[in-house]
């Protein structure tokens, strides 16, 4: 098992697929190891790819605003991407760099062993949940798999382009502050 630092070390220098050579840096996921919830989006925007550093855009304002609504602060979730590089002009990221960047999420998966994940859009929750996922209708819907809660809400850039869809990510949010508070009460379950 590589730490979290080896870990970052390899993404930061990662050379797996083709999106290394348009990127300007690899965006590792960031927070809190031990935390309870593990929020996976697509992958790194424009402005992730010049910061390094997950949801920093407009997406990310929103993130924070949703989080803080339900008493949370990124400072205590983890927050990643399937790919850890920005694709050019945002374009979804193909199967094959989906395929060549999933070690390193299963790894950070498996180091942080989180209680709860949320997938955020349907890439996400395709890659994770059900290669036929349908967003619309499963948003929101819990399963268990291997002592681990798995849900998705819509993507916040989906979130901003259509604002009616608003009321249902910040539901979504509530349902899983309930759920992560249930499990921290009983922790055995
Ligand atoms: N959109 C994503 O899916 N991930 C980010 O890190 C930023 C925007
Ligand atoms: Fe490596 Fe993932 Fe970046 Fe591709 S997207 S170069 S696999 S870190």
């Amino acid at each position: 098992m590589y730490t979290y630092e080896e870990l970052k070390e390899f993404v930061d220098h990662c050379h797996r697929c083709p999106l290394c050579q348009t990127r300007t840096r690899s965006v590792m996921g960031q927070g809190n190891l031990h935390g309870e919830i593990l929020f996976i989006a697509e992958a790194p925007g424009y402005n992730e790819d010049r910061d390094g550093v997950p949801f920093t855009g407009k997406s990310g304002e929103l993130f924070d605003r949703l989080l803080d609504e339900i008493g949370m602060k990124r400072e205590e979730i983890y927050l990643t991407n399937i790919v850890k590089c920005h694709p050019p002009g945002n374009r979804d990221p193909y199967p094959e760099e989906q395929e060549a960047c999933i070690p390193y999420l299963k790894y950070e998966t498996a180091l942080l062993r989180p209680k709860i994940i949320v997938c955020l859009g349907r890439i996400a929750a395709q890659r994770v949940i059900r290669p036929d996922y349908r967003i619309t209708k499963e948003h929101g819907m819990f399963l268990e798999r291997k002592n681990t809660w798995l849900t998705a809400v819509y993507h916040p850039s989906a979130v901003l382009r259509d604002p009616a869809k608003l009321p249902l990510i910040q539901e979504d949010f509530r349902k899983i502050r309930e759920l992560q508070k249930q499990l921290t009460s009983f922790p055995n379950n």
